[in-house]
């Protein structure tokens, strides 16, 4: 069998890579305007629609969540790399001072969102407005469960059957340390082929369909 290397445990979530650098706008009480880059950010229920995103507790990011309860989560092209990288700016080693809009040094443009006070970013193809459930303390970050409030996306973004063109749109993968990837190529599965393996597998292995599972078959056609 193929042997296997230890990978560091403090380097370990970079086994996740790559990951979805998305852009998160907040105010603070004042409504002053913020925004930092997060990855650490993924769908956790669809009824509702609810979203984590765990954020660094030194980050004006999760100051602002704290005060007001909302974010907006914005997906950004592969076009926005470097005007990402300057909204990840104390990761980067390029701080910008609390109470400074990221989105305007990056020259970025804000719009209005439609439920919640942050912007939403006009460059960006999609975007989730989200409100905070609760805050959890989870190590030298806090995890943010949030309620998707409302979302948006640019024309050409999704197709008809709102399936997402993200080999037009091309969202930027992090793979680390400034480097980025995005998705060229589609797999299609074939789903009929995939069917009849896994019933010839159990009827050769003598394995009952209870009815119950027979209901699962809807989720890969919504
Ligand atoms: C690609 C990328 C991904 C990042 N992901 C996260 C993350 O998931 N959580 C986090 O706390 N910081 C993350 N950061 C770091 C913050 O975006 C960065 O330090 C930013 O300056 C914080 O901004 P703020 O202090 O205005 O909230 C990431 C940075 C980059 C460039």
């Amino acid at each position: 069998m193929e042997s296997k290397h230890d990978l560091s445990l403090d380097k370990s979530h970079r086994v996740l890579s790559p990951r979805i650098a998305y852009v998160v706008t907040t105010v603070d009480e004042d409504g002053r305007v913020n925004a930092g880059v997060f990855s650490n950010l993924t769908s956790v229920s669809t009824d509702p629609e609810r979203l984590v995103l765990g954020v660094y507790k030194p980050w004006d990011t999760i100051r602002n969540i704290e005060q007001t309860k909302e974010f907006v989560v914005n997906v950004p092209s592969k076009n926005l790399a470097d005007k990402v990288w300057i909204c990840g700016d104390k990761y980067a080693g390029n701080p910008i001072p609390q109470g400074i809009d990221e989105l305007q040094v990056a020259g970025l443009t804000e719009i209005p969102s439609t439920k919640v006070r942050p912007p939403r970013i006009a460059e960006c193809p999609a975007h989730l407005e989200c409100a905070v459930v609760w805050i959890k303390d989870v190590g030298d970050h806090c995890l943010v469960l949030a309620d998707i409030v409302a979302a948006s996306y640019s024309e050409g973004a999704f197709d008809a059957e709102l399936m997402p063109n993200v080999l037009q749109t091309q969202p930027l993968f992090e793979i680390g340390r400034g480097m980025f990837t995005y998705p060229k190529h589609g797999i299609e599965i074939d789903r009929e082929k995939a069917r009849e393996h896994v019933d010839s597998w159990l009827k050769k292995h003598n394995v009952e369909m209870p009815a119950a599972l027979k209901q699962y078959g809807k989720f890969s056609k919504e």
